[in-house]
């Protein structure tokens, strides 16, 4: 269901003072600054509204994603994600997001081009990632990665239009190898150059796992099947992970900076870190025996079941379905995992009981996800790296049109104090001089 996009008005009569006000309506949405003109008295403050985590708040215009929750709909850009992950490429879409149309193929070949010239990375990048102990989470290190981008570019702190240019192509370069090497870290192996040559799939995962007998260059599935999985995650309107990138990049904080508030955000368990949890769970529930008790566990609030439910989705998920239908195709090259079975079984009963139907949980994107990375040989904490790597157009699209919006100024969200009124501070009776 979306807002009705008639504009009309709404007539409002404030009881504490019996005034009538009209608001109008555009787009479904009153605009609640014009609520301030609601006030008991001169020295009222005026009307606000109370939205803990934004369940009801429009915070901007956006022309890059279209979600329709209740019939499970997803576009970029007007194009239906279906279209996009049958026929299209991670590089063309990521174009697609940024600039708003799908490119020529020479608009697409210097795009291509352009992000490939840049999965080299600083070798100062080797000395940060370095200092990580070996067993540091990949995404506390691609936070921290993405964050020091901005200090090897030093322009990005400005935003004409070839700087903005040339920190998009950075970001899209060099996230993939920003990840792999965190991986390698990890696993205490020597880092693997980047290939510009490659495909941004088989890049990324000849980086990862060079050393392994699979050559990702003539397996088409494995690398197909990770650039659409990277399609699917690129963007997903106002998400959490944006909210923070949009929200740090309201003060005019660099692209980098931005982009690395949206990993930390990503890397929570309730939004990207939520394949990984997938994968525990599965791990926990251990066989398609134990999943009627581990769903009563659910009922029984002593369990999260993840990968399911969605704040807009209250249907399927789209990208849910087409990540199962691209883990059929996996599993055809990798052998099934065996996890497989125990999603299928808790998806199966979770969609005929009434405590799932009653809340409208359905799975989403990161409920069969994890099972495709980890036919790759993907380790689960890599899970949400492969998520941010695919979000990053995402982040980048909703970040330009943030700072081109002349609507926007710096975010800063007011608050209801519920603390103490004024009082008298008391020092420590026989204090001792401070030093
Ligand atoms: C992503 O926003 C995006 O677009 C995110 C994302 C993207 O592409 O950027 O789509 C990616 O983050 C997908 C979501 C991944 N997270 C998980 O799979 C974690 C498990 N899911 C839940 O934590 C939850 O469903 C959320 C966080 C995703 C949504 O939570 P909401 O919208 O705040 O819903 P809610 O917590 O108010 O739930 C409504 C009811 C509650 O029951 P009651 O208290 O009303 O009786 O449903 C229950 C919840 O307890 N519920 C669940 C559940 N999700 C919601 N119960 C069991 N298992 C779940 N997974």
């Amino acid at each position: 269901m979306t807002p009705a996009k008639t504009s009309s008005s709404l007539s409002v009569k404030d009881n504490r003072t019996g005034k009538d006000y009209e608001f109008e309506i555009t787009d479904g949405t009153i605009k609640a600054i014009d609520l301030r003109a609601m006030k008991v008295d001169d020295s009222d403050f005026g009307l606000m509204t109370y939205d803990p985590a934004f369940m009801n708040t429009a915070n901007c215009r956006s022309a890059i994603t279209f979600i329709d929750g209740d019939v499970g709909i997803l576009r970029y850009r007007g194009y239906p994600i279906e279209q996009l992950a049958e026929k299209s490429t991670f590089l063309e879409v990521s174009y697609l997001l940024i600039f708003g149309e799908l490119p020529t193929q020479a608009q697409l070949d210097t795009w291509s081009s352009d992000v490939m010239r840049h999965v080299y990375v600083n070798e100062a990048a080797k000395e940060i990632i370095g200092g990580f102990r070996h067993d540091a989470h990949p995404m506390g290190m691609l936070q921290a990665t993405i964050g020091a981008l901005g200090t090897f570019y030093p322009e990005s702190k400005g935003d004409e239009p070839d700087v903005r240019y040339r920190q998009m192509i950075r970001l899209l370069g060099k996230t993939p190898t920003l990840g792999a090497w965190a991986f390698r870290h990890m696993t205490g192996r020597k880092y693997i150059e980047p290939d510009k040559n490659k495909s941004y799939a088989q890049n990324f995962l000849d980086m990862m796992f060079s050393e392994s007998t699979i050559d990702y260059e003539a397996n088409a599935v494995l690398t197909k099947a990770l650039d659409v999985l990277f399609i699917l995650h690129a963007d997903h309107e106002q998400n959490c992970s944006t909210t923070a990138v949009r929200g740090v990049g309201s003060s005019e904080s660099d692209m980098y900076s931005s982009v690395s508030a949206g990993v930390g955000a990503l890397y929570g368990p309730l939004h990207g870190g939520a394949n990984e949890a997938v994968l525990t769970m599965l791990r926990g529930i251990g066989s398609v025996d134990n999943v009627p008790e581990f769903v009563k566990a659910v009922k029984n609030r002593e369990a999260l079941l993840m990968g399911f439910g969605h704040r807009v989705y209250k249907n399927y998920d789209p990208r849910a379905r087409i990540v199962k239908g691209a883990a059929d195709e996996v599993f055809e090259v990798t052998g099934v995992n065996p996890l497989l079975k125990i999603a299928v079984e808790l998806e199966r009963i979770a969609l005929e009981d009434e405590f799932f139907i009653a809340r409208k949980l359905y799975p989403n994107v990161d409920f069969y996800s994890g099972l495709i990375y980890e036919a790759l040989g993907i380790p689960a904490e890599m899970f949400t790296v492969l998520f941010a790597i695919g979000r990053m157009p995402g982040w980048i699209a909703q970040w330009s049109e943030m700072r081109d919006d002349k609507e926007q100024k710096i975010a800063r969200p007011r608050q209801i104090y519920t603390g103490y009124d004024e009082r008298k501070y008391v020092a420590i009776k026989g204090r001792k001089a401070a030093k």
